[in-house]
């Protein structure tokens, strides 16, 4: 048992995190403490939910929030803010409206009852998982419905992205692509998901064009976040879920609350090679919602990934920011070890403690890589939410961390590397921190190199942004510097 004293941080000042953010903001930010380092330079976008209720409704989850884009330009060591809504037609629906119209997937009902709820399939994109600068086009991205393109200066919303008809209107396209360092291809997927699966692969280039779509099909329900890319293989990992759809259909639940675990069946690991049959591995049940990467070593697959032995279920009805961490499956980092040609898996843990939210130097991606960056609890024990961000050196096992407990709460890490310097470690993790303290958020340097020595630099923004989920960084800049 652990007493609430002993807690690395207070609930109340968690919850604060999660208020809407209903300002746009375009600024320079003016009271840095600390110096930017001079090699970076560039953007960093960042996706989240901004707003958070609709009227006086709050949203039953916050996967289910409005998509709100932030773009942080790093310039002549000096920092702009900016941040905009993604105006999706359902956004302004509901703006105009005052109140929920859509359902959403994870938690929102309409009001009304299951009456109102009743055979209503129709959900909102909310935009809010991701935002990737590919070929001139800024998408914001939601794993069940096409890309908004945004404009990359302003981050006005321009409309929904179908790459010059490739793509159909509101086709699946992941908030999970992975980029060929080599070709600078950006890798994506969608998944069209019923009593069997329809994968489909999207290869964008870097021009923006998309280049190559195939399709394949998958046995049973497949609820795919993230995968691994490598050279020659694309892989996903099927986790032994099972959705009822009969409560969210008749209108009594969301559909994210309609997902359980299949007890005693196992996770089937598929193995798409660029051309010919998949091959199928299987290993333990559990949920992966993000992989750090894969890589190769001869006719074997190394991937590391973040896994829940149980899968996280939400509760129909029940209040998130109620939640009882302790009680919460924590993710952990595991390596998995398959080899195709004798059928085989083998997994290890690599970390004994609660995280999410991976990253690794891009150019590692598909290769193979030593260091992982992560967003971890403050110290190892019961689940708790994230406050520390902390770095695996694979090599030999050894981990380092800097944790910004008790008042501050991380986002996911981004790794800008140096542009003068190749080596792995050299560059920034650059976070999100949100201050409970002051009730405004931070932008957070560290060195790559040297985490546990605290940040280099700390940008404190003159708000607070709701905790966010995905974003990604290009040297390119929109603002002048002055
Ligand atoms: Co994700």
């Amino acid at each position: 048992m652990v007493s609430v004293a002993s807690l690395p941080y207070s609930t109340t000042d968690w919850q604060l995190g999660y208020r809407s953010l209903s300002q746009e903001y375009d600024y320079w930010i003016t009271e840095i403490e600390g110096r930017i380092p001079a090699g970076l330079r560039g953007t960093l976008f960042r996706n989240g939910p901004g707003k958070l209720e609709a009227g006086s409704q709050r949203y039953g989850h916050p996967f289910d929030g409005d998509g709100m884009v932030c773009a942080i330009t790093f310039i002549d060591g000096r920092v702009h803010f900016r941040n905009r809504f993604v105006r999706t037609p359902e956004f302004e629906a509901e703006e105009k409206a005052g109140r929920v119209l859509y359902r959403g997937v994870f938690g929102t009902q309409k009001p009304g009852g299951w009456w109102a709820n009743f055979l209503d399939l129709r959900f909102k994109n909310p935009a809010n998982t991701n935002v990737i600068y590919q070929g001139g086009k800024l998408l914001a991205l939601w794993e069940a419905s096409a890309p908004y393109r945004l404009n990359p200066a302003t981050l006005a919303t321009e409309g929904s992205e179908t790459f010059a008809g490739a793509l159909a209107p509101n086709q699946p396209f992941t908030a999970h692509p992975r980029r060929d360092p080599a070709t600078g291809d950006l890798m994506a997927f969608g998944v069209q998901t019923g009593p069997s699966s329809t994968l489909l692969f999207y290869r964008v280039d870097a021009q923006g064009r998309l280049v190559e779509k195939r399709d394949y099909r998958l046995p049973g329900f497949a609820f795919l976040h993230d995968f691994v890319w490598t050279p020659r293989y694309w892989i996903f990992f099927q986790n032994p879920v099972a959705f009822n759809p009969l409560p969210y259909m008749l209108g009594l639940q969301p559909a994210g609350t309609c997902l359980t675990l299949k007890k005693g069946e196992p996770t089937r690991i598929w193995l798409f090679p660029q051309q010919g049959e998949p091959l199928q591995l299987q290993t333990e049940p559990g949920f992966v919602f993000h992989f750090v990467n894969g890589y190769e070593v001869g006719d074997q697959v190394v991937v590391d990934a973040v896994l829940y032995e149980a899968y996280p279920a939400l509760e129909p009805g029940a209040d998130y920011l109620q939640i009882d961490f302790a009680q919460v499956p924590a993710g952990k980092l595991w390596r998995f070890e398959l080899d195709p040609k004798a059928g085989k898996v083998k997994r290890e843990l690599l970390l004994d403690r609660s995280v999410e939210f991976p990253a690794i130097h891009p150019a590692r991606m598909g290769g193979s890589h030593r260091y992982i960056y992560i967003g971890a609890t403050h110290a190892p024990g019961p689940n708790a939410p994230l406050q520390a961000i902390l770095k695996l050196d694979t090599t030999t096992g050894r981990s380092e961390q800097y944790s910004f407990a008790p008042r501050g709460f991380v986002g996911e890490p981004v790794f800008i590397p140096d542009p003068e310097d190749a080596a792995e470690e050299a560059g920034w993790i650059v976070t999100v921190v949100f201050d409970a303290a002051s009730q405004r958020s931070q932008v957070v340097i560290l060195d790559a190199s040297d985490l546990a020595a605290g940040p280099v630099a700390r940008i404190p923004l003159r708000h607070h942004i709701p905790y966010g989920l995905h974003g990604s960084f290009t040297p390119q800049t929109w603002v002048e510097a002055r």
